[in-house]
């Protein structure tokens, strides 16, 4: 066991949040900042882990649970637990070939891993690095023609499901980024980098394991017809010239013909839409907070959804897992499964694969506990009857 992987250790590391701190302590501010920062005020993401705390667990005790089932299946595919990671881009920033890293780590806990378009590593090689379920999350950069060459490459390396993300008209407004000149440091201008180089020079072992993996990544799989994979400071501009509508998303059904995912419902109307137009599958996802700032954390969003599209449709959440308890308390709700992205970004950031093995473990160890001391036998189990919920978060 090398230092890095010895350092997300217990006793050293025995939740999310220490290895959040593990991140910081690792990571230059920029890095660090893009993984945890939020849009705006941040009030989204503080309020999707607060969301959590408000929903109560109701324990049938005295009663023996020696074995606690965690399997189940998403979208036909079988997995140990209900945690998907989440689609994060740009995981090469955080680690050298981490996208690689953590898709080996979700193989080999047989979790389905989702991987950004906006990957740094080759979808190929993370999906065969991984040897287990893999879905391919699709943005629209660079165009249509740009996007059926990467929906072409995922059917072929294997990916089983299409996951398109629907809230990203434009980035949203980090700040952190801005303060930290991430821009600027992106522009290759020395005279404008210089103020903000000090925080990735006070990080020499992070710098020197990211100048080995070859400096800045390009997106490998945005490849320009013509021109090549698409420059890391061009994606900005292409997002914002990319927008998913519901109209993409008939030509998207069309052109791909396995399971579709649509993340970034908000609400009843869009989730029916998504039913509407041949979803398999949605996400309630306010893209952990980084979007829209100001819209309802994804737990309270649940039940509402959930009523509205009935068993038409597998209904997964992400934003703010942070605790197995909050695993549970979402398949309470009527979540079939849940996506961690910070959670994973954290391990990432703090020790590549090993880091990312030890936040799964982690929150597998955390469910398993949690649905002992519930009296529950299995995740199948879970409903409603568990949990206390707001009376005003369950409008029909
Ligand atoms: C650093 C970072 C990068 C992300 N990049 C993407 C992305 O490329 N595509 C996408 O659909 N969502 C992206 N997301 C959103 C995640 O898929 C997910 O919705 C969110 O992280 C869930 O909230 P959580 O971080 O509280 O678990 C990103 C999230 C983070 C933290």
């Amino acid at each position: 066991m090398n230092r890095l992987s010895q350092s997300v250790e217990p006793p050293r590391v025995l939740n999310i949040e220490d290895l959040r701190r593990a991140a910081k302590r690792r990571l230059p501010r920029v890095v660090f900042d893009y993984i945890d920062g939020g849009a705006e005020d941040e009030s989204t993401l503080r309020a999707n882990c607060r969301a959590f705390e408000t929903v109560t667990l109701r324990p049938r005790c005295a009663v023996a649970t020696p074995v606690c089932d965690l399997r189940t299946t998403v979208l036909g595919t079988e997995v140990t637990m209900p945690l998907i990671l989440a689609p994060v881009g740009s995981c090469r920033l955080m680690y050298p070939r981490g996208e690689e890293a953590a898709a080996r780590a979700a193989g080999e806990a047989g979790i389905i891993c989702a991987l950004s378009t906006l990957s740094g590593c080759r979808l190929e090689d993370v999906a065969a690095a991984s040897g287990g379920p893999m879905w391919y999350q699709l943005y629209l950069v660079g165009g249509r023609d740009c996007a059926l060459g990467g929906i072409e490459r995922a059917r072929n390396a294997g990916f089983s499901a299409l996951i398109v993300t629907i809230d990203t008209p434009v980035a949203g407004f980090r700040e952190r980024d801005l303060r930290n000149g991430a821009k600027e440091l992106l522009s290759g201008n020395l005279g404008a980098m210089l103020p903000f180089v000090n925080q990735i020079l006070v990080r020499p072992r992070w710098l020197v394991a990211f100048l080995a993996d070859g400096g800045l990544m390009k997106f490998e799989n945005v490849v320009i017809p013509g021109k090549g994979p698409m420059f890391y400071a061009d994606v900005t501009a292409a997002l914002e010239q990319s927008v998913v509508t519901w109209e993409d998303l008939k030509w998207i059904r069309q052109a791909w013909n396995r399971p579709i995912v649509i993340k970034g419902i908000h609400t009843a109307e869009d989730a029916r839409r998504a039913v509407d137009i041949g979803a398999d599958a949605l996400v309630v996802s306010n893209h952990g907070g980084r979007q829209l700032d100001g819209v309802a954390p994804t737990l309270c969003v649940l039940p509402e959804v959930v009523s509205a599209v009935g068993d038409r449709i597998e209904v997964l959440l992400d934003g703010g897992v942070r605790r197995g308890g909050d695993i549970v308390k979402a398949l309470c709700l009527g979540a079939r499964a849940v996506l961690v992205g910070r959670a994973y970004a954290y391990g990432l950031g703090a020790a590549g694969g090993a880091g990312v093995a030890r936040a799964i473990d982690i929150l597998r160890a955390d469910l398993v506990r949690t649905l002992k001391l519930l009296g529950c036998a299995s995740v199948a189990e879970l409903d409603r009857s568990y949990v206390d919920v707001p009376a005003d978060w369950l409008k029909e």
